[in-house]
C-alpha cells in the first residue's frame, strides 16, 4: 500500500483523475486528493472525498493547526498531478508556493509525477517546453501528453495520457530506486527503440486462427519504460486488447509475416529492439476462402509450414550497430534448466540478450508480474521478479549496459 497524493489542477480533463483515482483504490493505495480552486470549478470536492474515502484539501490555512502544507508533501510516497495545467506546470517550475498544491509539491521528497493536459498551442509553447525542461532537470517525472482529439474540433498532442497508464507509470516509481533513477537519467533521449508484443495469429478460414495466449502486457511495459526514459518508440503489437501507452507509435499486425515484415522495416532505425512478442512457429500452407465446414464424420489435418524467425533474421541482417533482445519462454522446470535452453537459443537466434522466463503452468500470461532472468553470451546479467513495469526497466538498463560498451 503506497499513499498518494493526487494533485488536480483546474482542465476538463479533470473528470478523468476520477478514474486514475478509483484505479490507486483498486490496487489498494491510499489517496488524498488536492484540487486547485479551478479544479474544483470541473469536479467538485463532494467526489473527490466519496471516491477516495477521505477528507480533500484545497486551502492552506484550513485546519492551520496540522500545517497541511508540510504535512501532506511529506507523509506522500508518490505525488502525481493529473492533469497538470500549463499554468501549474509554470507555477511548479517556478517554484511558486500561491496555493495548497504548489505548496506540497515544494515539501514533497517523494518522485513527483506530472501528467499533463492542455491545448496542443499551449503544450508546444516554448514557455511550457522550458518549464517541463526545468521540472525534469529538477528530478521530477514529467510524462508527454497524448496525441488526439482535444476538447472542441482540434487534434494534436495534448490530451492527458490514458488514466490506466499515469497509473502503471506511478506503481513503478513507487518503492524501485533503480526505476526511478533510470527515469530521471532519460537515458534512452535521442535513441529509436523498436519493440513486438502480443501474440500472432495465422488465419485457417475467415473466422478461425491459430494463436497463443501472450496478452503483450510485457510488451506494452516495455514500450512505456522505454518512452518514460526519453526514447522514439514504436511498438509492433500483435492482436494486443490492452490500453496503449501515450507516446508511442504503434503499428498493428496479425501474422507473423506481419509482424517480420514491420519489425525489419523499423529496425532500419533502430538502436534496441526487443521482441517481447510471440509469433506462431507454424502457419497454415493455405487458407481456405469460406468458412471450414465439418462433415459430420472425418476430422481435420491441417498442414502447416515454418514462419520467418524474425529474431534470428533481425540478428543477421543487423543494417545498424544496434542491441537485440530476445525473449524465451520455457517449460524448464528448474533453474538450471532454464538457463541450459536460454544459452542454447541465444547461441542459436544471435541477438545479444535474452530474457528467459519459465512459462510451466502459463503463470505468467496476462499478469500484472514477471519472473525473468536476463542473458547475454557469457553470463547472466539481471535477475528480476516484479511488476512487468519494473522487469522493462531491468531489460532496457541490460540493453544500455550492451549499448554503452
Ligand atoms: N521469435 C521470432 N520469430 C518466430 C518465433 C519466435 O522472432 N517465428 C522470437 C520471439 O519473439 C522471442 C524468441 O524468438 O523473442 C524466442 O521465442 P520462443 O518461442 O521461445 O522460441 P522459438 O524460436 O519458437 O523456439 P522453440 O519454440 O523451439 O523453443
Amino acid at each position: 500500500m503506497s499513499r498518494i497524493l493526487l494533485g488536480v489542477a483546474g482542465g476538463i480533463a479533470a473528470y478523468k483523475a476520477c478514474e486514475l483515482l478509483r484505479l490507486f483504490s483498486e490496487s489498494g493505495d491510499e489517496v488524498t486528493v488536492v484540487p486547485t480552486r479551478n479544479a474544483l470549478a470541473f469536479v467538485g470536492e463532494t467526489t473527490w472525498a466519496a471516491l477516495s474515502g477521505r477528507p480533500v484539501h484545497t486551502e492552506v490555512v484550513e485546519s492551520a493547526h496540522e500545517v497541511p502544507h508540510v504535512r501532506l508533501g511529506r507523509e506522500a510516497d508518490l505525488v502525481v498531478v493529473a492533469p497538470a495545467t500549463a499554468d501549474l506546470l509554470a507555477r511548479a517550475a517556478s517554484g511558486r508556493a500561491d496555493d495548497l498544491l504548489t505548496n506540497v509539491l515544494l515539501t514533497a521528497r517523494c518522485p513527483v509525477l506530472f501528467a499533463p493536459a492542455m491545448h496542443t498551442e499551449m503544450w508546444l509553447h516554448p514557455a511550457t517546453q522550458a518549464n517541463v525542461a526545468t521540472l525534469r532537470a529538477h528530478g521530477c517525472v514529467v510524462l508527454d501528453p497524448a496525441a488526439g482529439r482535444l476538447t472542441g474540433a482540434d487534434t494534436g498532442p495534448g490530451r492527458l495520457p490514458d488514466p490506466d497508464d499515469i497509473h502503471q507509470v506511478a506503481l513503478s516509481l513507487v518503492g524501485d530506486e533503480a526505476t526511478l533513477a533510470a527515469v530521471r537519467r532519460r537515458d534512452l533521449a535521442g535513441r529509436s527503440v523498436v519493440i513486438s508484443g502480443g501474440g500472432t495469429h495465422e488465419a485457417l478460414d475467415p473466422v478461425r486462427f491459430l494463436g497463443n495466449a501472450s496478452s503483450g502486457r510485457q510488451g506494452i511495459a516495455l514500450a512505456r519504460a522505454a518512452a518514460l526514459r526519453g526514447a522514439r518508440v514504436t511498438l509492433v503489437a500483435a492482436n494486443v486488447s490492452a490500453a496503449m501507452p501515450s507516446s508511442v507509435e504503434v503499428e498493428r499486425v496479425v501474422s507473423t509475416g506481419d509482424l517480420g515484415e514491420a519489425v525489419r522495416a523499423h529496425a532500419q532505425h533502430a538502436d534496441i529492439i526487443v521482441m517481447a512478442a510471440a509469433p506462431a512457429d507454424f502457419t497454415p500452407v493455405t487458407t481456405s476462402a469460406g468458412k471450414i465446414k465439418k462433415d459430420g464424420e472425418s476430422g481435420l489435418t491441417l498442414e502447416l509450414t515454418q514462419t520467418m524467425d524474425v529474431l534470428k533474421t533481425i540478428s543477421h541482417e543487423r543494417p545498424r550497430e544496434q542491441v537485440i533482445v530476445g525473449f524465451a519462454a520455457e517449460t524448464a522446470g528448474s533453474p538450471e534448466e532454464l538457463l541450459r535452453l536460454g544459452r542454447e537459443k541465444l547461441a542459436r537466434k544471435g541477438c545479444d540478450l535474452l530474457v528467459c522466463n519459465d512459462v510451466t503452468g502459463g503463470a505468467v500470461f496476462g499478469g500484472d508480474r514477471n519472473d525473468v532472468v536476463i542473458i547475454d553470451r557469457e553470463a547472466v546479467v539481471a535477475t528480476a521478479t516484479a511488476d512487468k513495469n519494473v522487469v522493462a526497466h531491468r531489460i532496457l538498463d541490460a540493453a544500455c549496459g550492451v549499448l554503452d560498451q
